[in-house]
């Protein structure tokens, strides 16, 4: 403890001097190339967004023995400047004598909280800003921690944030984040998904602000291609400024829709060749089996989309389509071939037939000829008569 104090003061002996002989203007304590009297935690570049506010979470660490907290404790805020900011300007003390951006600091200085609100910021912000403490004979800038403000005049574009690898049957919760640098006036967040989907604003390990929504949604084939839209609008002075993002979900799943199709359809002779074509919806694209069904069982005959092949008989055919999460098969399909003893047996039913209508004509013919054989007795008294009436007229 001894060696401890003696060591500090020694220190503060050799700050003063160097501040004396090396570092005039405002960060005259302790800035020198040593070890800092004032560690400042903050994040080191902050962006901002113009007519909004900003809020720096900031806290700060002391261990000289000159820093007592039973007295008051100053926050001062410096503008401008280098590392060694000789130009560097207060522009803020929480004893409230300076204070040119209506700044506020909302931090507890007693517990080591320096967390500062800057309202409407303009490009007129953009700077480097040191922190300062004092307290009683304590003073003391965290002149190697310096904070860039960097203010934009266009939002940040919300992310949207998936679990990698989606698959189907999955339950996923898709988020989508804006950065809120002013957590009192939060971006609204809207999108695709769900119209009502509750904005939380939670805070970061560094003491940032995120806004976002959520929503739980089971996958399932139909959400593959799906387009995300988020938008994030952002209050500021007099209106609002809006950025959107989207992203498209790529949903892996089974093989569906598995069809088998034949060309050339209908019947087939013996001798040619078939197509056999398997097709399926799945993603990975599947790979495929043809199998043959027959009596004997099912035979795989082919691992290809197309299975071409020279019709020696009939039979049934289907596919499989696989991927790593699935597998489906087709329908069957038939494979009928022309067979030639069926025509024989057409034409003999063909000849049949023509040796019955041969046998009716026939006896048809027979009949009339029948018939024929009796007339010509009558045809033969007829003239007869004819001409005994001509000769009747006549005489
Ligand atoms: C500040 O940080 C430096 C480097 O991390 C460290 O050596 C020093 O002890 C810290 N000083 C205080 C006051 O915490
Ligand atoms: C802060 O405001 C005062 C007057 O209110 C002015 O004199 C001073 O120059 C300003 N400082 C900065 C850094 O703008
Ligand atoms: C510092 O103060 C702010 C404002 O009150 C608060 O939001 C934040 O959590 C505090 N940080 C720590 C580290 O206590
Ligand atoms: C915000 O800052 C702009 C530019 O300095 C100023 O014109 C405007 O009046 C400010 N608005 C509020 C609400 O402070
Ligand atoms: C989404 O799921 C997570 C964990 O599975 C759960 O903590 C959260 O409350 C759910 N959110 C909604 C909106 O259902
Ligand atoms: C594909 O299969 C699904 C069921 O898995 C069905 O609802 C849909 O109508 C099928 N689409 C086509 C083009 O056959
Ligand atoms: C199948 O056979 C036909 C005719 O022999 C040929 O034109 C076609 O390219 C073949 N297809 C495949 C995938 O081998």
């Amino acid at each position: 403890m001894k060696v401890y104090q003696s060591l500090t003061e020694h220190m503060l002996t050799v700050n003063m001097l160097l501040s004396v002989f090396f570092l005039p203007g405002d960060l005259t304590d302790y800035c020198y190339g040593g070890k800092p009297a004032l560690n400042l935690t903050t994040p080191n570049n902050m962006e901002a967004l113009t007519g909004s506010c900003l809020e720096i979470p900031c806290t700060y660490e002391t261990d000289y023995a000159t820093y007592d907290s039973s007295k008051t404790i100053y926050g001062v805020w410096l503008k401008g400047g280098a590392y060694f900011g000789a130009n560097s300007r207060v522009i803020f003390h929480s004893s409230g004598s300076v204070n040119n951006y209506s700044l506020d600091l909302i931090g507890n200085l007693k517990e080591k909280n320096c967390t500062t609100l800057f309202p409407n910021l303009t490009t007129k912000h953009i700077d480097k800003y040191f922190f300062r403490v004092e307290n009683g004979g304590y003073k003391a800038t965290a002149c190697a921690d310096p904070l860039q403000i960097t203010v934009k005049d266009s939002p940040w574009s919300p992310s949207i944030n998936v679990p990698s690898d989606l698959k189907e049957h999955q339950s996923v919760t898709i988020t989508c984040s804006a950065f809120t640098p002013c957590p009192h006036s939060p971006p609204e967040l809207t999108w695709t998904l769900q119209q009502d989907s509750l904005r939380q604003t939670e805070e970061n390990t560094d003491g940032t602000f995120t806004s976002k929504i959520q929503e739980n949604i089971t996958l399932s084939d139909t959400h593959d291609g799906y387009n995300i839209c988020c938008s994030a609008r952002y209050p500021v002075i007099g209106g609002s400024k809006t950025a959107g993002t989207e992203m498209t979900l790529s949903v892996s799943y089974a093989p569906r829709n598995t069809s088998a199709s034949i060309s050339p359809s209908g019947l087939v002779s013996a001798g040619r060749r078939v197509e056999l074509s398997c097709s399926s919806r799945a993603k990975p694209p599947p790979r495929f089996t043809w199998f043959r069904n027959s009596k004997h069982g099912t035979f795989k005959v082919s691992v290809e989309k197309i299975y071409n092949f020279s019709v020696t008989d009939g039979g049934e055919f289907h596919c499989v389509a696989i991927n790593h999460l699935g597998q489906q098969k087709s329908p069957v399909i038939l494979v009928a071939i022309k067979d030639n003893r069926s025509s024989e047996f057409q034409i003999l039913h063909i000849l049949k037939i023509l040796g019955i209508v041969l046998l009716c004509i026939s006896i048809i013919s027979f009949e009339c000829w029948f018939r024929f054989s009796k007339k010509p007795k009558k045809e033969t008294e007829e003239p007869t008569y004819v001409n005994s009436v001509m000769a009747t007229t006549a005489s």
